[in-house]
């Protein structure tokens, strides 16, 4: 495909779904799992920023007792809130993530519904990471894991959600394993080993639960489902040769509410790790990228300065500068094809039970897959 031709933009399925579309093993699995569970559906607004749930209640729950049993959210954290808080609105970032407590209460208030979220988005572009046909050929005993690369991946988010995620997946592909590697710049290291450890122990029993409740409570996933490497690491500071290592036999690489922290921190360093990327990925490799809605980045095109959405330069960095339409097609090979892109989508919490406050999460997702 031409450079710049952004290539068929699939719609998310819950837009595609219909009579032309062939019924794959994970659409069915969908199906029964809506049809059983009629509290899991998350009330839909009929316009462009829908947010419809096809993730069990339950296994959002258990997501949460992950949060709540590694790192003991409580009213008391209202003080250290506050401060991260200002350090954040400050654009503060090595004082907000510079403190082992301001680690712990930043995750335990802010990476739960983005965790339960991006459960949401995984099982949404399930049918692009876990292709039905060719699928078999991983995750068996023998077989090598699917592995997934989280740059600015700490503060549990990524690890709980590919978790709850990967637990879904188990159900019909019972030998599925994840290698998850984790690369931040900040020190989240004893943060997600505590999650990590959670999510292979059975949560802690509620205060008055019935000996029932308490014998049928299950860890998220057995030992040894989701293998989890985290490393401090500069993104932007990453050679070639070392990012290759990392992401040179992944299937999936993520950026979630971090390449506009990228932007912001380096333009043209930002730009050169997205061209590794794409020079490291194996073909049908996938590069998911979800931030706010409406993040703008200046910067100067062809000598004039421009405040342009953080979604325009990343078209602009990997499929190259859009193309006119009279344009004749480039003789160029294509590095990358847009495979799926909504501008805001609302993800919303209903029914759930936490001891501190959460928020409804609004995003924007692109995903983009390597071409061979
Ligand atoms: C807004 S947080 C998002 C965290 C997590 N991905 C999530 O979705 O909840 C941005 C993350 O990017 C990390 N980060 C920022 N600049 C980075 C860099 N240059 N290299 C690696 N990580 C970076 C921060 O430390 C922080 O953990």
């Amino acid at each position: 495909m031409a450079k710049g031709n952004s290539g068929p933009l699939l719609k998310p399925e819950s837009e595609t779904s219909g009579s032309k579309r062939p019924q794959t093993k994970k659409s069915k699995a969908r199906e029964i799992r809506k049809a059983n569970a009629p509290k899991a559906s998350i009330p839909i607004k009929a316009d462009a920023e829908s947010s419809c749930s096809t993730v069990l209640l339950e296994l959002q729950q258990r997501c949460l007792h992950v949060f709540r049993d590694a790192l003991h959210p409580s009213g008391e954290d209202a003080v250290l809130l506050q401060e991260v808080k200002g350090h954040l609105y400050n654009r503060d970032f090595a004082t907000a993530f510079g403190k082992e407590e301001y680690l712990r209460v930043y995750a335990s208030r802010w990476s739960p519904s983005r965790a339960l979220g991006y459960v949401q988005i995984f099982d949404d572009i399930e049918e692009f990471v876990l292709p039905d046909e060719g699928h078999d050929s991983v995750g068996s005993p023998d077989k090598q894991p699917v592995e997934i690369a989280c740059l600015g991946g700490g503060a549990g988010a990524e690890l709980v959600a590919l978790g709850g995620w990967l637990s879904q997946v188990r159900e019909r592909e019972a030998d599925l394993k994840l290698s998850v590697k984790l690369v931040d710049i900040a020190s989240w290291g004893p943060t997600m080993a505590a999650l990590q450890r959670r999510v292979e122990m059975t949560p802690e029993p509620a205060k008055y639960a019935s000996t029932v409740a308490k014998e049928e409570s299950q860890p998220l996933l057995p030992e040894g489902a989701l293998d989890m490497q985290f490393q401090k690491q500069d993104v932007l500071e990453w050679s070639e040769a070392e990012l290759a290592a990392l992401v040179g036999k992944a299937k999936l690489v993520t950026l979630m509410f971090t390449l506009n922290e990228l932007y912001s921190t380096d333009r043209p360093k930002t730009q050169r790790l997205l061209s590794f990327l794409g020079a490291a990925m194996p073909s049908d490799a996938l590069l998911l990228v979800v931030d706010s809605p409406g993040s703008y980045s200046t910067v100067s095109i062809n000598e004039a300065e421009k405040k342009y959405p953080m979604q325009w330069l990343l078209d602009y960095t990997l499929l190259g500068p859009p193309q006119k339409p009279d344009a004749e097609p480039s003789e160029k090979s294509a590095t990358w094809e847009k495979v799926m892109s909504e501008d805001s989508k609302w993800f919303r919490l209903q029914g759930l039970q936490y001891p501190i406050e959460l928020e409804n999460m609004r995003y924007q997702i692109h995903l983009y897959k390597r071409l061979g």
